[in-house]
Parts: C-alpha cells; structure tokens; sequence
C-alpha cells in the first residue's frame, strides 16, 4: 500500500502555491493525512541549492542548472517524498519533475531528452498519480506575481523569473507539449480569468474524480 503523489505545476504567477495550500487544508479537513512540499527547496539542502538556483546575481550553466534542479529533487525523493508515501500519505508537491521538463528541458535546451534521463536517475520510477497543470499566459503570470508581491517591474524577481517573455513562453507551449504527452496523469485548468476559489473548486473536484477519494 502506497499513498497518492499530486504534484502542482504551471508558469510562474500561475499561482500554484496558493491552491496547493487550499486543497492541503481540505483534504485535512476531511480527515486526509497530507504532506504538503514544494521544489526547489523542500529539504535543509534542498533549501541551499534553492539559494544557489534562483540567486539573480549566480552565473550557472544550463547543464548546472539541470544536474542542481535534480539534485535538490533526489534529495527531496530520498528524505521526504518516498518516506511519506511509504506511510499512505497524500503528497501535494509544488513543482516537481515537469518543472524541470518544461523550464530547463524546453524553455533551455529545447528538447527535453537529456533532463528526462537525468531526471529519471534522481527520481527512481516516482512519477506522480497526478498532475494539475495550472495554465497562465506568461504575461499575465508575471503581472499577477509582480502585484502580488508588491514589486515595480522586473525588481525582486528571481533568476529564473527574469528571463524574458520568449522563454516564459517556451515553457508554457512546454507544459502544453507535456500534457499531451502525460495525458493520463495531466489536468489542465485555464486560470486566466478565473478567481481564486474557482480554480480551487474545480481543482478539488479533479482531485476527488481522479483519484476516487471519498469525501467524508
Ligand atoms: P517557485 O517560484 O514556484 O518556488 O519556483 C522557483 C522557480 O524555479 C520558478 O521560476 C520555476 C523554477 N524551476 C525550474 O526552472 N525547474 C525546476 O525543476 C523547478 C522545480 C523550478
């Protein structure tokens, strides 16, 4: 017996953080034991490669950038991901493997053939059961996480969120690609337009559906 791994992903200001949190506090509500993580950064070195990562003034190179997103990733597979599992725990991730597939694999390298083989070493067959993709257009994200974190434009982003709309868009039309691809794992739900508790609400009904939870 095995729990179940959802993993949030989408383009930045898609607002996976916020929904993740929502839908941890509901499964608990109806009596879910929840694990609730986020990559990068979800162990004590996980949290240093963090700082490395994303630091706007760190110089990497693309195949550093890949090799640290997985690094952090077996680590988090190792210590925290696999262990909760293990004990029939729901698992929400905030970003997982397809982060790495859509920013560095098609927003970087364009193909993603070589971080899906590195990928596959750090994280040993622990594909999730699902993924909700929460789609923005990249103009939009990077608005809504500018406003939301109070910031004038471009000041405070990280180095990964500075890159320029061309590469946000890559990674968009990338996680389009591997929806396609993931079909059975994958759900969409456009958050364009829609307001917060909509996007959790409809989330909520995924995760029921897809997984045959049973509210209690
Ligand atoms: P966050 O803002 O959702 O915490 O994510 C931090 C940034 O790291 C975000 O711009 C996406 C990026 N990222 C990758 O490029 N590859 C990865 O594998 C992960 C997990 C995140």
């Amino acid at each position: 017996m095995r729990g179940v791994f959802i993993t949030l992903e989408g383009p930045d200001g898609s607002g996976k953080s916020t929904q993740a949190a929502l839908l941890a506090d509901r499964l608990q509500q109806n009596g879910w034991p929840v694990l609730l993580t986020r990559e990068p950064g979800g162990t004590a070195v996980g949290l240093q490669l963090r700082k490395i990562l994303l630091g706007p003034d760190n110089q990497l190179a693309v195949m550093t950038e890949v090799l640290l997103m997985a690094a952090d990733r077996a680590q988090h597979v190792e210590e925290v991901i696999g262990p909760a599992l293990e004990n029939n725990m729901i698992v929400i991730c905030d970003r997982y493997v397809d982060s790495s597939l859509a920013y560095q694999g098609f927003g970087l390298l364009g193909d993603i053939s070589q971080v899906k083989a590195i990928n596959e070493v750090a994280i040993r067959g622990l594909w999730p059961d699902l993924t909700i993709l929460l789609d923005v257009q990249p103009a939009v994200g990077l608005r809504r996480h500018g406003l939301h974190s109070g910031r004038a434009k471009g000041v405070g982003l990280d180095r990964i969120e500075q890159r320029n709309l061309d590469f946000h868009q890559r990674v968009r039309d990338g996680y389009h690609q591997l929806q396609s691809m993931y079909k059975e794992r994958f759900a969409l739900i456009d958050t364009t337009l829609l307001e917060i508790e909509t996007v959790a609400q409809r989330l909520w009904e995924i995760v029921v559906q897809r997984l045959g939870i049973e509210i209690r």
